[in-house]
């Protein structure tokens, strides 16, 4: 197992959930860190906070540039940030179609592309946090099961460019996570009180797949809810 002392990374969307537990526990493996999201990190989260708002497409760029000025080189880049849409095909207006494409699917191709020469250099490695809705349809998540299909889409066919350069690629296709993600949401209602994945058990996950060696593919992962009610 590789050490992830003095490695860098960015993180997006650190300042909660899933992508805060990631920071957290690459902190604790000595991992210098950018974090991106929208709302600052809590103290808990050590690392540089860059505030971006991933529907803004076109000011992705600015923002990787201040997380590569300041880790100066990168090992590791976690595409986390996301966000949730639960609407029938027609309540969806196009306004928040297009915000959920942007932040889930524009927002990661921006970073992989403003990041792949870096990762190049340092044969580095990118964990995308991605969604078991990137596998299948779920009732009334067209555009984010959409915009996980693409992401998935998007990181099999980067994957292709990246391996003859060295750099490795994990996709994350969890289950239900308790997060806010979902709160207030049907699903969030139909999962209450069932066996959740928590977001440190994600964590742990990256760390376990960061600190692979390098003749080790691991290019995708299903983590499922352990349910006995569950196929
Ligand atoms: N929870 C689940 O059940 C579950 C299951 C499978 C996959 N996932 C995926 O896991 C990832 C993390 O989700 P989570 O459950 O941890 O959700 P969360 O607790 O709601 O956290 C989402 C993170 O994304 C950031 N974010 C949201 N909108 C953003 C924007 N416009 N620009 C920049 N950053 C933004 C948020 O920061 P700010 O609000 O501060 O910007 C926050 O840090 C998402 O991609 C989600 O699709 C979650």
């Amino acid at each position: 197992m590789i050490s992830l002392r003095g490695k860098t990374a960015i993180v997006t969307g650190a300042s909660r959930g899933i992508g805060l537990a990631i920071a957290k526990a690459l902190a604790r493996e000595g991992v210098k860190l950018a974090l991106i999201s929208r709302s600052k990190p809590p103290a808990s989260a050590k690392g540089k906070f860059i505030g971006c708002d991933f529907a803004d497409s076109e000011k992705i760029p600015d923002a990787i540039a201040a997380a590569l000025k300041h880790l100066g080189k990168l090992d590791f880049v976690i595409n986390n940030a996301g966000i949730f849409l639960e609407k029938s095909v027609p309540e969806i207006s196009l306004a928040e179609w297009d915000k959920v494409l942007r932040v889930n699917l524009t927002a990661p191709f921006l970073i992989c592309r403003e990041t792949f020469s870096h990762l190049v250099k340092s044969k580095g490695r990118i964990v995308n946090v991605i969604s078991s809705s990137a596998m299948q349809g779920y009732l009334h998540q067209s555009a984010y099961s959409t915009s996980k299909h693409g992401f998935l889409g998007f990181a099999r066919s980067l994957a292709l460019e990246a391996k003859p350069k060295g750099v490795h690629i994990y996709n994350l296709c969890p289950g239900g996570v308790e997060t806010d993600l979902i709160k207030g949401s049907h699903l969030g209602a139909r999962l209450k009180g069932q066996p959740m994945i928590q977001s440190a058990d994600i964590a742990e996950m990256v760390v376990f797949l960061l600190r692979q060696p390098e003749n080790i593919d691991v290019p995708e992962i299903l983590i499922k809810r352990f349910d006995p009610k569950l196929k």
